[in-house]
Formats: structure tokens, sequence, C-alpha cells
């Protein structure tokens, strides 16, 4: 859990140190880090155009004149975790319009990795963009390998869009990742979501402790949903145990949408000990049902209206895999209880979800 800048600025002059300070505050002040969000991650075009002359990475001098190292510092004076970004090519992803890029890693892994360890870094997200046709388990390896290898641990994030099945081998030996892209970049729309959504709920049987299918990051607050669908977008990330990056810009955040962010319920519902991601049981006429199952017996339950008209919607106690039985249904937004036989009849209004935990009673 944590923030990343890049579904909020991406490369424009606004990201730059001033504002990721501003962000680390926030995250302490809005009590966002208290909640579980720990790391602040930056993204594409932190980096100067060149190496410097020992080849090593070095920070855009007008964007982060203080340093790479010194922002870190900041951040982990705030009780947070710092992360960076790079890619497994020859340069990163931006700018997509000029011939030239921002350096890369391929190549230089162990001299990054170093550089990584000596500033501070404490995740790694590594990107897919100019990679020359290496085979990406090797691009993978070497990277993984390098961070191992200065032995400061640095959770490990591969972002190949989910091109080469990373659910099949980034978690494993000898990559060992922590987390995986499983689609391509989401955006600020409903359909962007409901698309990625869509691709990564399949993949529930690739993920476990440690590591994750990381359906990309949340455009919660961003202004291109609505709040009942951020509600969907949120539960939905939760139920599918994916990490939990906050990708809008803090300082401007409305409180709908930082009650969003900080609903307690879900987040333990994403960040569940026993770390399974849940399953589709039902997708059918626009409803989708997934079910969770949580360390101390109890299972969530997220019920979603991807269409565009209100349904009701019902779902028996079997469907979801309990027994006869009694129990104690928690709703996780409107944070009420009823008891019943765990069966749910809802109306869910277009693009809503409803979220539930359930326990025996
Ligand atoms: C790729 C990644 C995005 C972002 C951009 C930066 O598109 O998938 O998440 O990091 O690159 O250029």
């Amino acid at each position: 859990m944590g923030f990343n800048n890049w579904n909020s600025t991406h490369c424009r002059d606004e990201f730059n140190e001033q504002m990721i300070r501003g962000i680390a505050d926030k995250m302490v002040s809005l009590g966002l880090r208290d909640a579980g969000y720990r790391y602040v991650n930056i993204d594409d075009c932190w980096a100067d155009w060149q190496r410097d002359k020992n080849g090593r990475l070095q920070a855009n001098p007008k964007r982060f004149p203080s340093g790479i190292k010194a922002l870190a510092d900041y951040i982990h004076s705030r009780g947070l975790k710092f992360g960076l970004y790079s890619s497994a090519g020859t340069s990163t992803c931006e700018p997509l319009e000029e011939n030239r890029g921002f350096p890369g890693g391929l190549g230089h892994e162990k001299e990054d990795a170093a550089s990584f360890a000596a500033w501070g870094v404490d995740y790694l997200k590594y990107d897919n963009c100019n990679n020359q046709k290496i085979p990406a388990l090797q691009r993978y390896t070497a990277m993984a390998k390098a961070l191992r290898a200065t032995g400061r641990p640095i959770f490990f994030s591969v972002c190949e869009w989910g091109e080469n099945k990373p659910w099949l081998w980034a978690g494993k030996p000898p990559v060992g990742a922590q987390s995986w892209r499983t689609t391509g970049d989401i955006s600020d729309s409903y359909a962007s979501m409901l698309k990625v959504f869509k691709q990564n709920v399949v993949l529930d049987r690739y993920a476990s402790p440690g590591h994750w299918n990381d359906p990309d990051m949340l455009e919660v607050g961003n202004g291109g949903m609505t709040d009942v669908e951020y509600r969907s977008h949120f539960s939905l990330w939760a139920i599918m145990a994916s990490p939990l990056l906050i990708g809008t810009d803090l300082r401007k955040i409305k409180p709908e949408a930082l009650d969003i962010l900080l609903n307690k319920e879900v987040i333990a519902v994403d960040q569940d000990p026993l770390g399974v991601q849940g399953r589709q049981v039902r997708d059918a006429d626009g409803i989708h049902v997934i079910v969770k199952p949580l360390k101390d017996g109890s299972r969530a339950v997220v019920v979603f209206n991807e269409a565009d008209s209100a349904q009701d919607v019902d779902v028996a106690p079997a469907e979801i895999g309990l027994k006869p039985g009694r129990y104690d249904m928690r709703d996780l937004w409107s944070h009420s209880d009823h008891a019943g036989d765990g069966s749910i009849a809802v109306k869910l209004q277009p693009h809503a979800s409803a979220m539930y935990r359930i326990r025996a009673a």
C-alpha cells in the first residue's frame, strides 16, 4: 500500500521534489500512513537524460535538485518507505514522442541496483519499454539478482503489462518478485477500470502471500469516475488482494475520495494475512460475485453491477460457499450489521458494488 504519482501527473512539471515531499506530509497528516499506506513511489521522468561520467543514474536537476538520497531520507523521516522506477530496457517509457529517453537498466543492473540501495530505495517498479526484444525472464532475473546482491530488501514490482504471462514466472525464483502487472495501463475512466478488473480477476490462483497480481494503480480521486464507480474500483481491488497504490494528488483530494481510501474495513480485506485473492463465483448478466476467504474464518464478498441499469441481485449462501446456518453480515460501506442465513439480496445502482464480511454467528 502506498502512493505513486503517475496517474495524477504523468511527466508534467508539477512532478518534482516539492510535490513528493508534500505528498509524504499528507500521507501522515491525513492518516493514510497509519491506515497502512507506507510507500511513496516516484515514477518515470525522475532521472536525468544522461548517466553521470561514472555511468551512474542521476536525478533530473530541475525536478529533484536535492537528489534522490535526500528525498528518500525525507520520506523515511516521515515513517514511510521510498520507491523508484526504471525500465528493463535501454531507456524508459517516456517521452514517447521524442527520439530520446531517460536511461534504462538493461545492461546496467549491477550499478543501478547499487545506486538504489545506496539511496535507500525500498521498492523498484521495473518497466518494459525499449527492451530490445530480449526475453523478459532474462531481463527481470538480471535486476532481481542485482537487487538481492545489494543486501537491502527492495520490493520488486515487475511491470511488463501481462505480456509474457508474468503470473507464471515472476513470483518464483530466480525472479521472486513481490508483484507483477497483469494488464496494460489503467486510465481514469469506468471503461478502463472495468477492462483491467476483468483481466485480473480470473488470475486468482496465481497470487500467494508476498507474490501478488497487480492490476495497476488506483484512480480514486482523479475525477474521471463517479464516487459510486470509485467505490467499486476500491472494493474490487481489495477483494483481489491487489497492491493499493493511491494515484491521486493528496494535496488536493476531496473528502469523498479520502473516505474511500481510508475505509479500514475494506483495507483489512485487501491486507488480510491469509493472502488469498478473491475468486469470482459469478459473472453473468453484468453481475460479478467475488469471494475471498479471510484468516479468521470469515469471508469477504463483493457483488458488483457492471451494467448501465440498476439490478436486483440475489446470492444464495451456497454460491459463496456457506453451509446452512446463521451468519453475521457486516456491510463494509454502510458499516452496519445484520444477521441472516448468509444470503444476499441487494439492489445495485449502475456500476455500484456491495461489499460484506460474513462470519458464522
Ligand atoms: C508504462 C507503465 C506505467 C508508467 C509509464 C511511465 O506505461 O505501465 O505504469 O510507469 O510507463 O512512462
